[in-house]
Parts: structure tokens; sequence; C-alpha cells
């Protein structure tokens, strides 16, 4: 299973993004995690398909869109053309045609599509169906909406739930974790079975991002 390190420019200096999101692709990072969040989903309200369409010209690896937003399948399209590679969406924002519906528009579009629980959601609410859909299974391990935020210490037993689902159905799908990653937490969650991190703060406050992403990488190689 491919694993992935995914910097989150939510934590980064928001008027010199281009530049924050280079310094993570020369220390290592696999993909810039955008936070795209609309204000109803979530609270806040942060990037969109503009921030996408630039940064994907500014970098060399992939831009990954983490979509916390109401009917995400409206906009998933907009987003796979300005140049997401792969495109994360909510369980929490539609039933499960809805789900099935903005799963194959992202496939289709030839971005790898990804579905997202958070916290309060069991993994019940993840139907073989979804799970055979998406090439990523997203846990948050922090409620959507700000960079910073603790993390959930249940986190790595919602992994290992996810783990033991995918086992079931015969599945084999990348598992990536989201919110308050450092390399304790990750070291949990990737024994418990994440292939994948998203982390923000963690990358973006330390002066030399190469020191993290190389500890990271150590624990996911593990
Ligand atoms: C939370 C976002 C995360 C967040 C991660 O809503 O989805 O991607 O920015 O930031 P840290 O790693 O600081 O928790
Ligand atoms: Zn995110």
């Amino acid at each position: 299973m491919a694993r992935h390190i995914c910097a989150s420019i939510l934590a980064a200096d928001q008027g010199r993004l281009a530049e924050e999101a280079q310094r993570m692709e020369k220390a290592g990072a696999d993909f810039i995690h955008v936070d795209v969040m609309d204000g109803k989903f979530v609270p806040p309200v942060h990037y969109g398909v503009e921030t996408v369409r630039k940064l994907a010209n500014q970098v060399r690896i992939g831009i990954e869109a983490h979509l916390m937003v109401q009917r995400p399948w409206e906009s998933v399209g907009e987003y796979a053309k300005a140049g997401a590679q792969r495109i994360i969406y909510h369980r929490e924002t539609g039933n499960e045609k809805e789900m099935e519906k903005t799963a194959s528009i992202i496939s289709k579009s030839n971005s790898v599509a990804g579905i997202a629980i958070n916290p309060a959601t069991p993994v019940e609410r993840l139907s073989r169906e979804m799970l055979e859909g998406n090439g990523i299974i997203l846990v948050m391990s922090v409620n959507p909406g700000w960079a910073g935020q603790d993390f959930i210490a249940e986190s790595p037993e919602k992994v290992a739930q996810v783990s033991s689902l995918l086992g079931n159905y015969g599945l084999e799908r990348e598992i990536e974790m989201d919110g308050g990653i450092n390399a304790h937490t990750a070291k949990q969650c990737a024994l418990a079975g994440a292939h994948s991190f998203v982390a923000g703060s963690y990358l973006f406050k330390s002066k030399d991002a190469k020191e993290p992403i190389g500890q990271l990488r150590t624990l996911m190689e593990k």
C-alpha cells in the first residue's frame, strides 16, 4: 500500500502560500493538502477552486483537496479540473446515493476519491460500496475546522475498526489520518493500521520541515 505525507496549508503563513507549499515540497512532502471550508459544514471559510489551481502550478508535487463543504457532488468536478489529484469529501454530507455520485464524478475526472469520517461518525456509516468506490478512507482525529487542535485519543481505535472492516470485505484501501498528527500520535495510528498522514502545525511550525517529515516517514515504513 502506498503511504503518503500531506502538508496541510491551513497551518502555513497565509500571506505566503506559494513559498510555504514550496518549502514543504523541498522538505519531502508528497502532497499539499488544501482544507476547503464553506462556513456551513464547518464554521470557518477557507480556500476554493482558485487556490487549488494556483498551487497546482506552483509546486511539482500533487494537490489533495479536503472538502469540508455541504453538497460536495456539486463542486468536486471543478476541483478535479483545477488540478487536485486527490479529492476527499465527507460521509456526513449526504445519503448513500449522493456519496456514490460524488466518488464517481471524482473517479471519472481521473482523480483519486477519498471519503472522510468525523470523530463522531461511526465506521458503520461506511458501506461496502463506499469503501469500494474510494481509494482513500480519511479518519479525522480532530473535529474539522481548525489546525492546531489536540489529537482525539480514541482515533487509533477508529483506525483499527476501519482496517478490520476493509479486511472483512477483502479490500485494500489507503487509510489516512488528519488532525493533531505528530511523531507520537502518528506512531499509534500506524500501529493501528493507518498508511498516510496529513499534518499541519507539526510541519509548518518547524523551521526545517525535513526533520518532522523524516520522522513520519521512518515510523510509516516500520
Ligand atoms: C482540520 C483540517 C486539518 C488540519 C490539520 O479541519 O482538516 O487538515 O489543518 O492541522 P493540524 O495538523 O495542525 O491538526
Ligand atoms: Zn484536512
